[in-house]
């Protein structure tokens, strides 16, 4: 029996031998559609290409595409468990045709896969065709052989594809599978065409128009192919299986869901299997392609399909989370054909333990709380909306989860009442809502929050998406349109770009429509909505438009690089200086980092030498990155460095990084730094390419700064700093590693000269050439008494004291003739100083030059005059005081 995994390879296969580039499926989150919520069809990730927008190097592609109906347009959830055929999840196989083959090649290719290489009975097989399509219906007679009454004209929509109001669309062909008369049904445009017995299998579509908003259509230049055939129908007919939860690869997760709980896979509890199988594998799919259970947007419809299994987990019994314990089983089956899944499964895993922990702890209660409510209302009767709101808002009870669990007992929900309730709760957030930061005042977010939703951040995974302008906003106020030359900022429904938070600055790069291009300077967040600030740079944008997003790329390398550095360097702090060193603060720009973090002293060499090595010996580890969501609880006993007094919500992200083993992948209590944070980073280590340290400063009391460079910035930095070294070694007439020596011996002869020029300063100012300096007796007093030239203030007190050696006893009084204003200092023996104080002697000789002042010791004192022409009047002055 082929496996599913042979019959999606043998689909390939036959495609690729017809020239068919294989094209990896793309991501659930589509990157190039502004509205719809999850990829639902192969042909999302081709949309341009039909309508010419885009090329690429292959005209012909075969992708086997995940795809997920839960929430929005298309939504399955409601069903799924309960009939054959429904999932949240499901592979969509296809072929296209970008403008190279058409009807002609695409039917042969059909006819030939499903007779030859799937070896189905012709005889079963029968078509439909658009009524009008004739050359898609002599195609059929022609290659298959088949009767009139095989080759179906449908007049409706069922046959003309389109994948939205807008864009590429054509008519299509549908294959059905006639499983006999022993099964109920009635064959396609039949009253009984919705019984079990003729099932559709695969839609060719010929895109050949394409839909605009006004509901007119142009033809398109380049006729085209998009086809789609669900893996799982498929698989079921050529497993011989009527329902395609009894395919191997369902089934084997049935069993192990089976295993987990301890319950036959086929006994009462069938539907609960069925669910969690099939939900299993949207939310594993789902994470692994970044999306996060929230309460907004993807994330919540993610979310309820968690809880929607867990519920069912719980009606199995199981006391403890289950669903995280059937994800190897989950990998085991896909993990070869979606690798991504592998990547990212121990992130699946704990996620889903995670939520599953969480919401054990309310599912309880709130079973509990619905079974008292029906008890209270008549038999039969609708939930009250109220207690359908309580349910959600305490409980935790997505609507659908309570409508699931009512759906068993034959019972609804007054949804009407549900909503009025939560109608009342926004009004009151309304009424409450004060704002908070820079944004205060600006009700304006909260409002356009609550009408439109608050912005998807997709950021994480790429950096380009396409939105939907839902608000241009000016001075507080909504503006219709912006044209070039304006300044405005732009609200979008999701976007790729990072808002100002956590130290990490807003993203800038561009923002493109139909009608102009705005260039976006920052982004910022208030009330979850994400502040595109933005000039209007050719053009025009309004409100309603598409939009394509685009993140600067080159700028957002740069922070990120920065930022991962940035988690290192604490790390490299905490273990060169201690425990105690704690983050205070942190800019992460594209140019530079910045960390302030508690700690008394200024860091040494040495130490800003140890950290430095380290950072750049896990940027060469080139570990990668890896992200998790945890609660606050968890991720501190794993020993994450979180920011004090800081207040989480009820989980947190988490970034580990760098492995102390040297693996280069983090295992428990071998990572080296873990942090929480809701930042960018880089995928590995090795990114960052380089991390040098500016040194540290005082920020504040107790708070160090450090300031790093990354990449290409700490090249830059490093060879600006080489080649001044060069200039001073060429000034020097040196060689750079003699530079250093050089500079040494110059400051040492520098030093030996300057002390010969004192001394010979000295000299000549008491006479030069060893003569002697004469001296004058007063009162039996010898006394020295001078104008000097060619010395300053501050040589007159050694001067002094060479002076009163010579003299023996005596006292001394010299004026230097600075130029400007004169200095005067007097100088009194040690067995004159009861007799006569050179205070004194000082003060006398200031005063008579104009000085005030003067002040010193009985044997040593200064004083500076005003005028240096009344020298002589100061000695007179000085001679004076000894003369008595
Ligand atoms: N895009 C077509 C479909 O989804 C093939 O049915």
């Amino acid at each position: 029996m082929a496996s599913l995994n042979d019959i999606r390879s043998t689909f390939l296969d036959f495609f690729a031998k017809n020239g068919h580039r294989v094209v990896d499926s793309s991501p659930l989150v589509p990157r190039n559609d502004p509205t719809l919520m999850f990829t639902n069809s192969g042909m999302v990730q081709f949309k341009n290409l039909f309508t010419g927008t885009e090329h690429r190097d292959y005209t012909r592609a075969t992708t086997a595409q995940k795809c997920v109906r839960a929430g929005g347009k298309h939504n399955d959830l409601d069903n799924v468990g309960y009939t054959a055929r429904h999932h949240t999840f499901f592979e969509m196989l296809g072929n296209f045709s970008f403008g190279d083959y058409f009807k002609e090649e695409a039917i042969p290719f059909a006819w030939e896969l499903l007779t030859q290489g799937f070896g189905l009975d012709p005889k079963r097989l029968l078509v439909t065709v658009y009524h009008t399509d004739d050359d898609a219906a002599v195609l059929w007679k022609k290659v298959a052989g088949l009767s009139d009454d095989k080759i179906i004209r449908i007049p409706t929509n069922d046959n003309f594809w389109m994948m939205g109001p807008t864009g590429p669309c054509g008519p299509c062909t549908e294959i059905f599978y006639d499983h006999g008369p022993s099964i109920w049904g009635g064959p396609p445009g039949s009253a009984e065409e919705d019984g079990d017995r003729y099932i559709e299998i695969w839609n060719n579509v010929f895109m050949q128009f394409e839909q605009f908003e006004d509901g007119s259509r142009r033809e398109l230049e380049a006729k085209s192919i998009d086809t789609g055939m669900g893996l799982e129908r498929i698989g079921a007919l050529l497993q011989g299986k009527h329902d395609n939860y009894d395919t191997d690869l369902m089934r084997s997760l049935i069993e192990a869901s089976a295993h987990a709980t301890s319950n036959d896979p086929d006994g009462p509890g069938k539907v609960h299997h069925r669910v969690i199988a099939d939900h299993l594998r949207s939310t594993s799919f789902l994470i692994a392609d970044g999306v996060m259970p929230s309460n907004e947007g993807r994330g919540y419809v993610l979310r309820r399909i968690m809880r929607r299994a867990m519920r069912h987990a719980h009606m199995l019994g199981a006391q403890d989370p289950v669903m995280y314990r059937l994800v190897p089983a989950l990998v085991r089956q896909m993990g070869a054909a979606y690798p991504e899944l592998t990547r990212a499964q121990s992130l699946i895993e704990e996620t889903l333990k995670l939520e599953e922990t969480r919401f054990r702890q309310t599912l309880d209660r709130g079973l509990r709380l619905l079974d008292d409510e029906l008890a209270r209302i008549p038999e039969g009767a609708d939930l009250p909306g109220g207690a359908a709101f309580k349910l959600y808002d305490t409980y935790g009870f997505p609507l659908d989860l309570t409508q699931d669990a009512l759906r068993e007992m034959g019972r609804a929900v007054d949804v009407a009442g549900f909503e009025a309730a939560m109608d009342e709760q926004r009004a009151k957030a309304r009424a409450s809502w004060s704002g908070s930061g820079e944004a205060k005042d600006a009700k304006i977010w909260f409002e356009l929050a609550e009408a439109g939703g608050v912005t998807e951040f997709l950021g994480y995974d790429t950096e380009t998406a396409e939105g939907v302008i839902q608000a241009l906003v000016r001075d507080g106020a909504e503006i219709g349109a912006a044209a070039t030359g304006e300044t405005v900022q732009i609200v979008v429904n999701q976007t790729p770009f990072y808002a100002e938070s956590g130290g990490q600055v807003g993203d800038a790069g561009y923002v493109r429509t139909d009608t102009g291009l705005a260039h976006v300077t920052d982004t910022r967040k208030a009330a979850g909505v994400f502040i595109h600030v933005a000039t209007v740079t050719e053009g025009s944008i309004a409100k309603g438009q598409p939009a394509k997003l685009e993140v600067d790329h080159h700028r957002r390398g740069m922070i990120r690089a920065n930022h991962s550095a940035t988690h290192l360097l604490n790390e490299a702090l905490r273990r060169a200086l201690g425990d105690h060193v704690a983050q205070r603060g942190s800019l992460n720009a594209p140019d530079r980092l910045r960390f302030d973090f508690a700690h008394n002293a200024a860091l040494s060499p040495a130490d800003l030498a140890t950290v430095e090595a380290e950072v750049n010996g896990f940027i060469r580890q080139n570990g990668a990155v890896e992200t998790r969501i945890m609660t606050p609880d968890d991720a501190r006993a794993l020993g994450a460095q979180a920011l004090f007094g800081e207040k989480y919500g009820d989980e947190v992200r988490v970034v580990s990084m760098g492995s102390l083993d040297g693996s280069g992948k983090g295992n428990d209590g071998k990572t080296y730094s873990i942090e929480l944070c809701g930042g960018t980073h880089v995928g590995r280590l090795g990114e960052i390419g380089a991390f040098v340290l500016l040194g540290d400063s005082a920020s504040s009391a107790g708070v160090r700064r450090v300031e790093a460079l990354t990449g290409q910035a700490a090249l830059d930095h490093l060879r600006g700093q080489g080649a001044i070294l060069a200039e001073v070694a060429a000034t020097l007439k040196a060689s750079v590693t003699e530079a250093a020596e050089r500079v040494k011996v110059l400051f040492d002869e520098r030093r030996a000269l300057q002390n010969e020029v004192a001394q010979l300063r000295r000299e000549l100012a008491m006479g030069g050439g060893g003569k002697g300096v004469e001296a004058k007796e007063i009162n039996g007093v010898k006394l020295i008494a001078q104008v000097l030239t060619g010395v300053s203030g501050k040589d007159l007190p050694a001067l002094i004291d060479e002076m009163k050696t010579r003299l023996g006893s005596g006292a001394v009084v010299l004026i230097a003739d600075t130029g400007a204003k004169p200095a005067v200092a007097a100088g009194v023996t040690a067995d004159l100083t009861g007799r006569i104080s050179a205070v004194t002697l000082v003060k006398a000789a200031a005063e008579a030059m104009g000085g005030k002042g003067g002040g010193g010791r009985p044997d040593m004192a200064q004083a500076g005059g005003a005028d240096i022409g009344l020298a002589d009047a100061a000695i007179k002055a000085a001679e004076a005081v000894l003369e008595g």
